[in-house]
């Protein structure tokens, strides 16, 4: 065989085996904030499908979505930035966010309206058309009773029908809708409108993580992020993907979201320093803006600088280590494939995670994008 011959061969090969990562058929998907601090142009984007730019923030008094004036210049040239290096990613503009209660009081207001429902959704289309994304996607986290849940549904059958109309008007590609939701297809006592989800969106984000962390009931070590609990008694992500599809959300309709970061603890003693050990609560290590959450970036460097060896749990797919006291659990590259081909496995439609920014030179990203590659 000619050495030409052999590269349109190897060519084609190689194009079959990519096509597999790009087709939209399949998410891989990451949010980037600003926040992070982390440049959109280091975002390695032949990595993922889909890209989404958090938040545009809801005006609680005229309930229009807005881009702030620090955001708009990054928000502005993200689709262009991130083209650079893959020009078939997708880029999808992401409103709220979990800041706090006053955010999610602000769209349940919205949300209970027909009025302020259409402020919301005319602008949201407006300004994601204005400033070249692909889509939307709705962080409301969460409505937490049942009419909070039906006005959820009904400001995204509207929000579906409006993106219809638009893109017939103006001959565009429909905009792509998603939405950020609870790991389980019930928030507490309050049920998702599934139905009504799976007709509306394009698909859901299941945020299954931050399973760990402080609050007022927990101050104990625990896999942040667990695809399974073995107690069956906690919260765990393949508990609810299940609730989910139980619920009739099809698996295409269902992204399986795990985090780049961690979550660090003090030990009330060094050597009770397993899981669901005893904590005097969140710990702060060097360049860290608070205590708690921690990126795997510097959990990489508190590893090699302690020189520790992490320990990965495969019954809950998860991985901690420690140090003295500080005992930090999170995902690594080992966790992230299990997940990965968890998603595969199950039917689902992909994957995200957050944040891009908390990755470590893309060690995390590449590990689920190339096992989708390979297997
Ligand atoms: C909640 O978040 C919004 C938006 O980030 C901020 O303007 C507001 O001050 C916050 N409120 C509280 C009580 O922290
Ligand atoms: C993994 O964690 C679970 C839950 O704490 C525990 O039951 C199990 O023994 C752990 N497995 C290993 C190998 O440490």
């Amino acid at each position: 065989m000619s050495s030409t011959k052999l590269i349109i061969y190897i060519t084609f090969f190689l194009s079959l085996l990519l096509r597999s990562s790009s087709a939209q058929d399949i998410v891989k998907a990451t949010y980037w904030f600003p926040k992070s601090e982390f440049p959109v142009a280091d975002i390695d984007s032949s990595l993922f499908t889909h890209l989404f730019c958090a938040f545009a923030d809801l005006n609680p008094q005229t309930n229009e979505v807005t881009i702030s004036s620090t955001n708009q210049p990054k928000f502005s040239t993200f689709t262009q930035t991130v083209r650079e290096r893959n020009p078939s990613v997708k880029t999808l503009l992401s409103i709220g966010g979990g800041g706090n209660e006053s955010i999610s009081a602000a769209f349940a207001s919205m949300a209970s309206n027909p009025n302020s429902r259409k402020t919301f959704i005319d602008s949201s289309i407006t300004l994601a058309r204005s400033n070249g994304f692909n889509g939307l996607d709705l962080d409301w986290e969460y409505p937490k009773t049942e009419t909070e849940m039906n006005n959820f549904g009904t400001l995204l059958q509207e929000w579906r029908s409006a993106a219809t109309a638009e893109a017939s008007s103006s001959g565009s590609p429909p905009l792509l809708l998603t939405a950020a939701v609870f790991y389980s297809s019930d928030h507490y006592s309050a049920i998702y409108p599934v139905q009504v989800v799976a007709n509306s969106l394009d698909w859901v984000n299941l945020m299954a993580y931050d399973f760990f962390y402080r609050s007022d009931s927990s101050s104990i070590t625990g896999p942040p992020a667990a695809l399974y609990d073995p107690s069956n008694t906690g919260p765990s992500g393949d508990a609810g993907v299940s609730t989910w599809i139980q619920a009739g959300l099809p698996t295409k309709k269902a992204v399986l979201g795990f985090p780049f970061y961690g979550y660090a603890w003090s030990l009330s003693n060094a050597n009770a320093n397993s899981y669901y050990d005893a904590t005097t609560g969140p710990a702060i290590l060097p360049g860290m803006p608070e205590a708690g959450a921690i990126t795997y970036g510097l959990i990489k460097k508190f590893i090699i600088d302690n020189g520790v060896t992490p320990v990965n749990n495969a019954t809950v797919v998860g991985d901690y280590c420690y140090a003295g006291t500080t005992w930090i659990g999170y995902d690594d590259s080992q966790s992230i494939v299990t997940k990965v081909r968890y998603a595969k496995e199950k039917g689902l439609l992909g994957y995200f995670s957050w944040h891009v920014g908390a990755d470590d030179n893309s060690e995390l990203a590449r590990a689920g994008s190339f096992f989708l590659i390979f297997f």
